[in-house]
């Protein structure tokens, strides 16, 4: 036999901002796959609407509502998960927010809020659920959401795109640093997906043509989408991957003029 299971049964996964967009739709698509999932973000009634959603459909949810940006909150909820599941299989660092202020319009509080949410909150889960990783020798994978403008530049979101280019680069010496304990540490790449985080964006014309016109599929993402690499880099199919970046972006950042 050679193809490995993309199945992920018997395993627990943690997904960061699960209450809506992007962490809503892989901690699903990861229960569905086998896994049980702990949900986190600060809403507990949008943790509770995956929650339901995953039951549905005859898996495990754990709500833990949390703030990652506190380092207090995020050794709790890893605690409670590890005490109450047994051990800690998969991390999806995915919370996240963005301010698109312009450079010169960036305040100190934007910049630590964004740095905050986007890149430390991602150390600190990683710790904290590496330890858990590394104890007897279990192993684990953790996943970072990062972001096409971390690789390429685009024209605002200069904090954004910093963050998600240190979130890039954490992945690659993470990857480096805990290989030796059989944590594979990736990063996923995502171009445009309609979330709340950016429908406002989606629903201008204008930009939604500027961002076809450099997508070589021609369209949007759809959430199902990001799904497939995130199983395929939690399951055994991914298990001789680690310190990458899987871009999810219809092609856009393998463009040259
Ligand atoms: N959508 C896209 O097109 C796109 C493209 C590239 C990359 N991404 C990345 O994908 C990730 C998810 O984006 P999305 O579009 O799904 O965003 P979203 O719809 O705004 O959802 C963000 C999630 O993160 C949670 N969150 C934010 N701050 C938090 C905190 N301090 N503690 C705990 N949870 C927190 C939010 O819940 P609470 O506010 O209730 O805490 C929410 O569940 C982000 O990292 C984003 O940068 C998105």
């Amino acid at each position: 036999m050679y193809l490995p299971s993309f199945r992920l049964d018997g395993k627990t996964a943690i997904v960061t901002g699960a209450g809506r967009g992007i962490g809503r739709a892989l901690a699903i698509g990861l229960a569905e796959a086998g896994a049980d999932v702990a949900l986190i973000s600060r809403t507990e009634k949008d943790l509770e609407e995956t929650a339901g959603i995953i039951e549905d459909h005859g898996r495990k949810a754990m709500v833990v509502p949390a703030d990652v940006t506190k380092r207090g909150h995020i050794q709790h909820a890893v605690e409670h998960i590890a005490r109450e599941c047994g051990s800690i299989d998969i991390l999806i660092n995915n919370a996240g927010m963005n301010i698109r202020s312009k450079a010169l319009d960036v305040t100190d509080d934007e910049w630590q809020a964004i740095l905050d949410t986007n890149l430390k909150s991602a150390f600190m889960m990683s710790q904290e659920a590496g330890k858990e990783m590394k104890k007897d020798g279990r192993g684990g994978r953790i996943i970072n959401i990062a972001s096409v403008a971390g690789h390429v530049a685009l024209r605002t979101g200069v904090v954004y795109a910093a963050t998600k280019a240190a979130m890039i680069q954490m992945t690659k010496v993470l990857a480096m640093e805990w290989g030796q304990y059989g944590i594979n540490v990736n990063s996923i790449g995502p171009w445009y997906f309609k979330t709340p985080l950016t429908e406002k964006l989606l629903e201008d014309e204008d930009y939604v043509r500027d961002i076809l016109a450099v997508t070589p599929l021609n369209r949007i993402g759809e959430l199902p989408e990001l799904v497939g690499p995130a199983v395929f880099l939690s399951s055994d199919a991914g298990s001789y991957i680690t310190g990458q970046t899987l871009f999810v972006d219809g092609g856009m950042t393998i463009q040259g003029f």
